[in-house]
Parts: C-alpha cells; sequence; structure tokens
C-alpha cells in the first residue's frame, strides 16, 4: 500500500474516526436546515423542476433514508411510521418518461413531516454514537459503510436542493445577509496547456480510501496521449459567441429587452462575461464541435488535474493540502460562480485553473461501470441502475458541493439534456 491510500485509511478506523462522523452528520444537518431556510412556506409544496419531487420530499427523505439506511437495513431496528417512510424513501432522476407521474400525490402537513423527520434524525444520531459501527468483518452489512452511505447522500443532496431552488422565484427566497455575487473581472485570455502523455488511476479499491461508492471502485490505469487543454472554463463571453452565432442559449441566461442576463440564485444579472457558463452536455458538445474541438474524457481530466510531471498522482489538483476556499469555488463558498481563474492556489501541477470547484466539468465519458465493479451492500441501486448509456460523467466540484464530496475518484453523472446543473466545460485538443 502506498503513503498515500495508508494515510487515508487511517481515517476511517477508531475511535476519534467515529466522533468525527458525528460532527459530519451535525453539520449535514446544520446545512440541510439553513438550505430550508432560504424558502418561503408558500414555496414547500411547490416542484421547481418538473422531473423531481416537491420541495416537501426532501425534507422527510434526508432523514427517511438515513434511518432506513442505517438502523432498519444496517442495525435491524424497529420502524417509526412505515408508510412515511416508503414515501420519502426514494427520490432521484427519474425518466423524462415519468415527469408528472406523482403530481397527483397528497403530501402530509410540514408538522407530520417535521415529526417524522425529528424521530428519524433522534435514532440516527443514536446509531452513530455506538462504537461497534466499525468493527471489522460486520457478518450483517458493512456498518461504516452504512453510515458513509448516509453523510454522503446527504451531502449531495444539498446541492440538488439548490439547483431546486435556484428555479424558484425571486420572491420566494431570503436571501442571505450581506450576500452579493461577485461579478467584477473582466473575462481571462484564453490559452491552451500542453499536457503530455501518461498513466492515470481511475478509481480506488476499498484500503485505499476512506469512503468511496461502487462506482469508483476498483481501481485501475490507464494511459492518456498527450493533448492540449484549456486553461480555463468556457466563459460566458466564449459561449456568447457561439448564441449570437445561432446556438441555443443555455437554461441559466435569460433574455430582456435585447440583453443578456444570468439567473443567478438571488439576483438576475447583466451576464457576467467572466463566469464559466453553465450548460448542459448537450450544449457543451455543441459549442465544441461548433469550435472543431472535443471534450476531456474521464481520463484526459485525471491527467489534467492529478497528473505531475515527477510521474505521481496528487489527491488534489493543487497537491496534498485539504481543500480551503483559496483553492476554489466550492464548499457552498457561494450561491452563484465566480469569476474564472480567480484561484490561482488551486492551480494543477500543468497549470489548468479552477479543475475542482466553480462548476462541476462535463467529460464525454459515458458513465459505465469499472472493471470488477460490486455494487454497495448498503445501498445497491446507487450506481447500478445508471448504467444505461444514457448518463455522462462529470468531474470536479461546483459552489454547492461539499468539501467532504472533494476526492479524485468521486464521479458524478447526468442525462446529456439535463440543464439545471451547476455544471460547465473546457475543450481538448488532440
Ligand atoms: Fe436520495
Amino acid at each position: 500500500m502506498t503513503a498515500r491510500a495508508a494515510s487515508l485509511r487511517d481515517h476511517t478506523r477508531g475511535a476519534a474516526a467515529m466522533e468525527r462522523v458525528l460532527d459530519y452528520y451535525s453539520r449535514n444537518r446544520a446545512r440541510t436546515q439553513a438550505l430550508f431556510d432560504l424558502l418561503d412556506d408558500g414555496a414547500y409544496y411547490s416542484r421547481p423542476i418538473d422531473l423531481r419531487h416537491p420541495i416537501v420530499f426532501y425534507e422527510g427523505h434526508l432523514p427517511a433514508f438515513s434511518f432506513n439506511t442505517l438502523v432498519k437495513r444496517g442495525l435491524g431496528g424497529a420502524s417509526i411510521d412505515p408508510d412515511l417512510e416508503t414515501l420519502f424513501a426514494r427520490g432521484i432522476d427519474p425518466s423524462e418518461d415519468q415527469a408528472g407521474r406523482n403530481t397527483g400525490h397528497r403530501w402530509p402537513s410540514r408538522d407530520t413531516v417535521r415529526q417524522f423527520a425529528e424521530e428519524a434524525d433522534r435514532r440516527v444520531r443514536a446509531a452513530l454514537g455506538r462504537d461497534d459501527l466499525d468493527r471489522p468483518g460486520d457478518p450483517l452489512l458493512h456498518r461504516a459503510e452504512a453510515v458513509f452511505t448516509i453523510l454522503e447522500h446527504e451531502a449531495m443532496h444539498q446541492e440538488t436542493l439548490l439547483y431546486m431552488w435556484h428555479r424558484l422565484p425571486f420572491e420566494q427566497k431570503r436571501r442571505p445577509q450581506g450576500y452579493a455575487p461577485v461579478v467584477d473581472g473582466r473575462a481571462p485570455v484564453h490559452e491552451w496547456i500542453d499536457v503530455p502523455s501518461g498513466r492515470v488511476t481511475l478509481g480506488a479499491d476499498e484500503e485505499m480510501l476512506l469512503f468511496g461508492w461502487d462506482n469508483e471502485r476498483p481501481h485501475h490505469a490507464a494511459d492518456v496521449a498527450s493533448f492540449t487543454m484549456q486553461r480555463h472554463d468556457v466563459t460566458n463571453a466564449d459561449y456568447l459567441e457561439f448564441v449570437n452565432q445561432g446556438g441555443a442559449a443555455p437554461l441559466f441566461w435569460e433574455r430582456h429587452d435585447g440583453t443578456w442576463y444570468w439567473r443567478g440564485m438571488f439576483d438576475l444579472i447583466p451576464l457576467p462575461l467572466s463566469w464559466p457558463v453553465y450548460v448542459s452536455h448537450e450544449g457543451a458538445s455543441a459549442y465544441a464541435e461548433w469550435r472543431g474541438w472535443l471534450l476531456p474524457t474521464e481520463a484526459q481530466f485525471q491527467r489534467a488535474a492529478y497528473g505531475a510531471s515527477d510521474g505521481r498522482e496528487r489527491i488534489y489538483p493543487w497537491g496534498e493540502a485539504s481543500p480551503s476556499r483559496e483553492h476554489g469555488v466550492f464548499d457552498f463558498a457561494s450561491w452563484d460562480p465566480e469569476p474564472a481563474g480567480s484561484h490561482p492556489a488551486g492551480r494543477s501541477a500543468w497549470g489548468v485553473d479552477d479543475l475542482v470547484g466553480n462548476g462541476w466539468e462535463w467529460t464525454n465519458t459515458v458513465f459505465a461501470p469499472f472493471p470488477g465493479f460490486r455494487p454497495l451492500p448498503s445501498y445497491p441501486e446507487y450506481s447500478a441502475d445508471f448504467f444505461d448509456g444514457e448518463h455522462f460523467v462529470m468531474k470536479g466540484a461546483s459552489p454547492a458541493t461539499a468539501r467532504e464530496l472533494i476526492r479524485p475518484t468521486f464521479r458524478n453523472w447526468f442525462r446529456p439534456r439535463y440543464p439545471y446543473l451547476y455544471a460547465t466545460f473546457r475543450c481538448v485538443r488532440p
């Protein structure tokens, strides 16, 4: 085992690790509460994105999922309310032909949801306080794995919640005091960075990671030929040239009286030319084709982000230091993007900016299992339901990605026409 793998593994063992788990759980719960507090009561039963459940669902879903996964499935605990546990069990990525299927459903009152959520939360905290959760060789289930499943599930949902909140009318949201989007700065001049050929690692083995989802395992190596990559994400300024030539405008853009605006979280902003454009995979592909360039593969992204001239691979583009504000726009540092290239401390070894943070990065790699894939016992449907050839891999992080999710092996995936994401892209040439 390498030194890096051993140090990552050490985080998963012992009482200190379990204490950190309770901290992580509490931080998650507090942040979920804060996100719901951004909304006016009138938004509670609304459904800002057709393909997803109404907002009420998510207030029940997060504690229900944690309770179902850890307490019921993991530890064999008793039910609280079987109907509510089922109602709030599952809610991701319904396919387009299922849109609207749940619209006639009657949702419980907010008091009912909150009472259930509080009880589920109480029982999850009690379970997290037990000292036998990381017992090695647990015959029932990998309990520590169930713990990280619920922690990462909630952190990931917070990003989903925010891009749903993004679509709500401004008058249904409460702007946090003192928040103003960072719009100054001109669009950076584009540069092409040569990335030399080399071998990259995709995925990790169980003993190497604190926690990884099933789609991150097992690890394998891939050889990447040299290529050239854009130093910066494609900005709104770049994408405007495409739209002016007849390309479709992204969902985040709105036109009023002949002027383009960006629909931010709390404001309509005259199109910030220096921000990375947020577009669907379809939009990103159309732009690349129009320029005569390509979207990177997942392996090319790995090489650009984690490779270095000494032949070793880094944990982060900037090295080994834990992710912090200076490295990029992530961990809820902002409710909107910031100008491309404004975090030089986060630059990769080759000099590519913002690979982690300020928006997920589209690749042209179809989401598929790594060779030797095995579904996760505590959440077997997590990835396997999406190996349908209709989802593309995104890498990196957005402003709404928790810092705990930032690791080289983390993979995100979506359908190519899903327009709501905090996802940007950059192009490559051979
Ligand atoms: Fe979920």
